[in-house]
């Protein structure tokens, strides 16, 4: 048994890794949050509060730490000061694994989403320059699974958008004809990979693709409508109007509802021509490193994910009429 320290691991992607280790039992599992721990409660771990990102704090806080999780959200930590706090405080406590906040595509693609979370890494490059003082490692899944099935997520702690597919409304976008290659897998299989990774004394890689099921948009859409008798409809995008910021499609996949023209057009267009394109260019077509290593573990598959989730969705409506 070892001790395992999950930052940010009550928000959306890390939530699932979080149940999964406490539920496995095998390690103290230790989240923490910047709010109220009381509402952070997953059986199997204990919850604290931890708002001071100053060393001396954190470096006593990871005292006795085997492996450090980060799951910051990008967004929220400007020029990633406190994951690059925890990284540093990490090594003065003589944490021994730590996994930086990627759990998306590949970084370093000359991909601009994925931009902010370069400096993170060059961090963790450097620190081990002259010698090793820290093991770390990746996990990129690709898109996480779970987006696929909204508006009925396997998990309410997922908050989902329909990311360029709306299995509620049977439409989807493509850019060009949809067949460029994009890895999709679920949260929970995350989980399991990063279970399995804690117990492994082999060094954990910095090549850290998951595949749970590589696919593309087009055969999504093919799955979907064998599933649910719907027809999809389809927009289709061109590569060279993305690049210019165009996002010429009457349905813009937004990350809330009802949001104002300006927000839609100021941050929504550019964030979802960003993963269209980023997409498009293959940045969520990431290696099976982690399947590799691990070959007895199975994945859901994009029809496993839509056939539930179709079936939540169906309960759903019935419930409601
Ligand atoms: N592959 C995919 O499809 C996919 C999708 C979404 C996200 N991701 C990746 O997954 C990672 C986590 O994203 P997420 O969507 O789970 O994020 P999230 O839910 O928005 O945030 C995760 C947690 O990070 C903590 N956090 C945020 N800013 C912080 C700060 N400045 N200092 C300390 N803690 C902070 C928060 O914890 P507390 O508020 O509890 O303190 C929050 O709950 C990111 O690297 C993101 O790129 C991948």
């Amino acid at each position: 048994m070892v001790r395992v320290t999950i930052v940010g691991g009550a928000g959306r992607v890390g939530r699932a890794i979080v149940e999964e280790l406490g539920r496995q039992g095998k390690h103290e599992v230790i989240l923490w949050t910047r709010r109220d721990p009381c509402k952070h409660q997953i059986p199997g771990v204990k919850t604290i509060q931890v708002t001071d990102y100053r060393h001396e704090n954190l470096v006593s806080l990871l005292n006795g730490t085997h492996t450090v999780l980060a799951f910051f959200n990008p967004m929220s930590d400007p020029g990633s000061r406190n994951q690059i706090a925890l990284i540093d405080a990490s090594v003065a406590a003589g944490v021994k694994r730590l996994a930086p906040s990627e759990w998306a595509g590949k970084v370093r693609s000359g991909i601009k989403m994925y931009d902010m979370k370069e400096p993170v890494l060059d961090h963790l490059e450097n620190l081990n320059k002259d010698k090793k003082v820290i093991e770390w490692g990746l996990f990129q899944p690709g898109l996480l699974m779970d987006y696929l099935a909204h508006p009925c997520p396997p998990s309410k702690h997922f908050d989902t958008f329909p990311l360029f597919f709306d299995l509620e409304n049977a439409r989807a976008i493509f850019v060009e004809d949809g067949l460029r290659p994009v890895v999709f897998t679920a949260s929970e299989d995350v989980a399991k990979v990063v279970a399995r990774a804690i117990d492994s004394p082999e060094p954990w890689t910095t090549d850290g693709g998951i595949v749970g099921h590589r696919t593309t948009f087009k055969e999504i859409v093919q799955i979907a409508e064998k599933i649910t008798g719907q027809t999809f409809t389809i927009y289709n995008l061109k590569s060279e109007d993305l690049e210019k910021g165009e996002f010429r499609s009457p349905w813009i996949p937004s990350y809330a509802p009802n949001l104002p023209e300006e927000t839609i057009k100021n941050v929504v267009v550019p964030f979802i021509s960003g993963w269209a394109l980023g997409c498009y260019n293959g940045v969520a077509d990431v290696s099976p490193a982690w399947n590799e290593r691990f070959p007895d573990i199975q994945y859901q598959t994009v029809a496993d994910m839509l056939r539930a989730a179709w079936g939540r969705l169906q309960a759903q409506r019935a419930s409601q009429a």
